[in-house]
């Protein structure tokens, strides 16, 4: 009963009013605040972008230099979380250990964290945005049984990152800027794209008035999956399946066949080239003409796969254009992080977007608790039947 409008997974519905991002399904055009992607990519930092999808606008000087402070201000974690990170079996995926650390996070902030404080609100989102990338530096040190490398301060967001994740004790690391700068893109393009799978998670989560660390790792969690986030872990191992560009015709007649999809392709909202995309393929370039092979066999393969499925009827039929993820593997593997990493990578970078979102959804005056209704398909009312008497 009950006149609702049935939408499975929300192919109409607009559930919020948001002033973040702009996305052009149709036309491939993504807006932060007004900005296109291409030229945060090109011109800005993660830094800048932050403070924009944070506060609103692009920082001026002192602005950035106070805001980058805030962060570095929370980079540490407390001694005790090392606690966290020992109670996983040492092979635990690290998107395992984000979900559960993430979260762990309001066992140290939530007691004192007011949420109708503005003020309060706003240090929770500067503690999330600064404490990722040592997590997930954490994650992945564990996941592969070295040390773990303390953040530094005095180096930016990517650099302090690739440090924490590559350097190792009793060896000198110096910060490749190429890879950092590659690093610091791959943040920008990932940072916020308006109300998808795991922010709509953020914002139902925090529609009920939960701390915004167990909303960020519910956000985690709805990101791992591999329609979603993890579509660029899956993206790579495919690629590494195909292995070389004779046996593309064979993987696309499988995906045709509908035996499996090809991942890195697709979107609910672009029907248009990812412009993320674009920017990603530009970066995995760069990346293997610095430390890898600039004829790269996953990179032909992939190519040769974007050239053969754009000219193919069954993804010009279904507007099936590459996604962020499709190039983002090669990049990130060029680097060195393993596949377990991506999305681990995708998760720092969205959280905040998540934050953001969270933020404007908590100063909404017309904010509700998400509670979308159904469409009953059970049996009618009927009588209980005691055990011995059912057939
Ligand atoms: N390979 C083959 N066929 C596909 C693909 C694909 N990657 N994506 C969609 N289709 C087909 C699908 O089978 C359907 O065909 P038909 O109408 O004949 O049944 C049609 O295209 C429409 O697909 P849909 O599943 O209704 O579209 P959706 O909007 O529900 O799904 C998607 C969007 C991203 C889940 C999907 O395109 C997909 O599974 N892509 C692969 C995974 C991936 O790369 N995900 C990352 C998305 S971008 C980053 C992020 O969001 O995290």
């Amino acid at each position: 009963t009950g006149a609702f409008t049935y939408d499975p997974g929300f192919t109409s519905t607009a559930a919020c009013e948001s002033g973040l991002t702009f996305i052009d399904g149709d036309e491939g055009i993504l807006l932060h605040r007004g900005y296109p992607i291409d030229q945060l990519a090109e011109k800005s930092n993660f830094i800048e972008v932050c403070h924009l999808l944070l506060h609103g606008e692009l920082p001026t000087a002192a602005q950035y230099e106070k805001f980058e402070r805030n962060i570095t201000m929370h980079t540490m974690l407390h001694a005790q979380f090392d606690r966290f990170f020992e109670g996983f079996r040492r092979d635990a995926h690290p998107m395992a250990i984000m979900v559960g650390t993430v979260g762990a996070l309001s066992a140290f902030y939530h007691d004192s964290l007011d949420i109708n404080d503005p003020t309060q609100r706003y240090i929770s989102a500067i503690r999330l945005i600064a404490k990722m990338p040592t997590i997930a530096a954490r994650a992945f040190k564990y996941h592969i049984g070295q040390p773990f490398v303390s953040p530094r301060n005095d180096l930016n967001y990517a650099e302090n990152f690739l440090r924490m994740c590559f350097a190792v004790p009793a060896e000198d690391y110096e910060v490749n800027p190429v890879l950092a700068r590659a690093m610091d893109r791959i943040f920008i393009l990932h940072a916020d794209h308006e109300q998808n799978a795991s922010t709509s998670t953020v914002r139902l989560a925090g529609s009920s008035g939960a701390n915004p660390f167990a909303c960020i790792a519910a956000g985690i969690a709805c990101l791992w999956g591999p329609s979603h986030g993890g579509a660029n872990e899956e993206a790579l191992n495919m690629l590494k399946e195909i292995g070389t560009p004779e046996n593309i015709p064979d993987f696309i007649n499988g995906v045709k066949n509908r035996e499996r999809r090809l991942m890195g392709f697709g979107h609910r909202v672009y029907k248009n080239y990812d412009p993320r995309a674009k920017v990603m393929q530009q970066s995995a370039k760069e990346v293997l003409a610095e430390v890898g092979d600039p004829n790269d066999p996953l990179l032909q393969v992939a190519q040769e796969l974007e050239r053969i499925a754009l000219h193919d009827e069954y993804f010009i039929e279904r507007k099936l254009y590459p996604n962020v993820d499709f190039y983002s593997g090669i990049t990130l593997s060029a680097m060195g992080f393993p596949t377990t990493m991506f999305t681990v990578l995708f998760a720092l970078a969205r959280t905040v977007g998540w934050i953001s979102q969270w933020q404007e959804m908590m100063e909404d005056p017309s904010q509700k608790i998400g509670r979308p209704r159904q469409l009953y398909t059970g049996p009618t009312r009927r009588d209980y039947v005691p055990i011995s008497q059912r057939g």
